[in-house]
Order: C-alpha cells, then structure tokens, then sequence
C-alpha cells in the first residue's frame, strides 16, 4: 500500500486522508484505553471486531434515518466516512446507573433510570473529559443552541432504536457515548459505536460484556466483544 498522510492519532483509531478531500478513512487498531489512556493494552483482533461493529450498528441506524458520516467498510481494519467538522462534546446517555454517575452521585450500579439522563462531556484527555452543561456549550462556543437541540434529539432517538435492537439479543444497552460534526451546515453523528463506547450487560446474569471488561482487568475481553456481536448477527472476520 502506498504511504497515506495520518491526519490525526487517537486512542484507539488513526485518521488517513482518502483520495477524496471530503472523505477520510477510518483505521481501528487493537489498542484499547481507559481512565484517559492511562490504562493502555494491545488486545488482538478488536481494531477487526470494532470496525465489522461499526459497520453494523451505522448502516442499520442509517437505515432507520439517522444522519451518520458512515460510507462504507473499506477492509477488516478500515471504512471510510464523511469528513466532518468535529464538535468536541461527547453526549452520554444513561439508561442504568453505572461508571461515573455511580461515583459522582452515589446511585448503586444497575439502577433503571427512567426517564433515561443525558449528559454531556468535554472531549478532552488532559481535562479528563469534564461534564459541562448546555449554557457552557453555548458560551464557550463549542456547539450552536440548534447543534445542541439536534445532538439530544438524536442522541435520544439513537438510544431508542438500539435499545431495542441490544434487548432483542439478550442484551442491556447500560449507556453509551456519542460524538457528533458538522459537513455541509447539517449535523452528522460521526465517530464510532462499539463495545469500547458503551456499556452492555447480559439480560439475564447481568454480566458486563463491554470495555468495563478491560476497565476492571475482568479479562476475557475480546471474547465478551465476539459474543455481544454474534447475538446480534454481526458479520465478523475470521479472527482465529
Ligand atoms: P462514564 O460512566 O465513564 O461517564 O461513561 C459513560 C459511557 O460513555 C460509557 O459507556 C463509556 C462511554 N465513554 C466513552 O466511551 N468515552 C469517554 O471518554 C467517556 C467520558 C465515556
Ligand atoms: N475512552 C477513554 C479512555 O481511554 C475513557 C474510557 O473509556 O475509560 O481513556
């Protein structure tokens, strides 16, 4: 393959320009982190996993109406999107109590919230990611008033279909973490859906199947992210 420009590195995702200046690619890698980076381990496979997971969760919300950068999956580790203009919110819904709402508020874990909270983060590492509020969206201009109204209501309809989509195979969607930008004046939900930015638990035995995993050293990491995408029917690489 020829040499590509890394437009931007991440935790778990690097950024490759594309021939085309409006689209970028995607490249999942192994690497998986918590607590800001500071935990960082190699888990062999997940880029694949993640990437075959993203490609599923975005098409089936796209056919459901939901604006996403998705285009389509490129190879195992890679897919190409819409280049957009990030927003550096992270939106977090809830529909258990879990992680940091657990710690900052004393709500025992497994709590249903009803209705559902949304809470919104700054993205940034070196802040550890602190949760903000809509009027410092508004006055730090992170986002427009209308930016934000769209990112809850997606994000809000975003839980509803996958909700129902994870409780179909035996799952609890917990809470999950969104990311959204700007192309062409309209919002797009970007970044990626996958067991690193979301809680899952089984229906049954409650058992995490997600990052927590990997967050609380449970192991068997991988394995829980290959079980989580076999009950929903996801087509995965042959990752012996
Ligand atoms: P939290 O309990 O740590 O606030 O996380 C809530 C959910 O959002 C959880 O599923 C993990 C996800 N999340 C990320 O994926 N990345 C982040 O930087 C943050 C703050 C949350
Ligand atoms: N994704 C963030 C990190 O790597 C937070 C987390 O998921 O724990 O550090």
């Amino acid at each position: 393959m020829s040499e590509r420009t890394a437009l931007y590195e991440g935790k778990a995702k690097i950024v490759y320009a594309s021939e085309s200046p409006d689209e970028l690619v995607l490249h999942f890698k192994d690497d998986t982190s918590a607590f800001d980076g500071e935990k960082v381990e190699q888990l062999a496979h997940k880029g694949e996993i993640n990437n075959a997971f993203n490609t599923f969760i975005m098409e089936y919300l796209q056919g459901e109406g939901v604006p996403t950068h998705f285009i389509r999956r490129l190879n195992a580790r890679e897919s190409l999107v819409r280049r957009l203009e990030m927003i550096p919110v992270e939106c977090v819904v809830r529909n258990r109590a879990a992680g940091s709402l657990s710690k900052r508020l004393g709500i025992e874990e497994g709590r249903i919230l009803e209705p559902p909270t949304l809470e919104f983060f700054l993205k940034n590492d070196a802040l550890h990611d602190p949760m903000i509020n809509t009027s410092h969206i508004r006055t730090f201009g992170w986002a427009t008033t209308e930016e934000v109204e769209a990112m809850r209501r997606w994000t809000m309809r975003v839980n509803i279909l996958l909700s129902a989509l994870f409780a179909k195979a035996n799952l609890i969607l917990v809470d999950f973490k969104l990311e959204f930008g700007r192309f062409d004046g309209e919002l797009y939900l970007g970044d990626e859906f996958s067991p690193d930015g979301c809680r899952l638990w089984d229906a049954r035995s409650l058992e995490k199947m997600d990052k927590d995993r990997f967050r609380r050293n449970l192991g068997g990491v991988v394995e829980a992210y290959i079980e989580v995408a076999r009950r929903l029917g996801v087509p995965l690489p042959a990752v012996s």
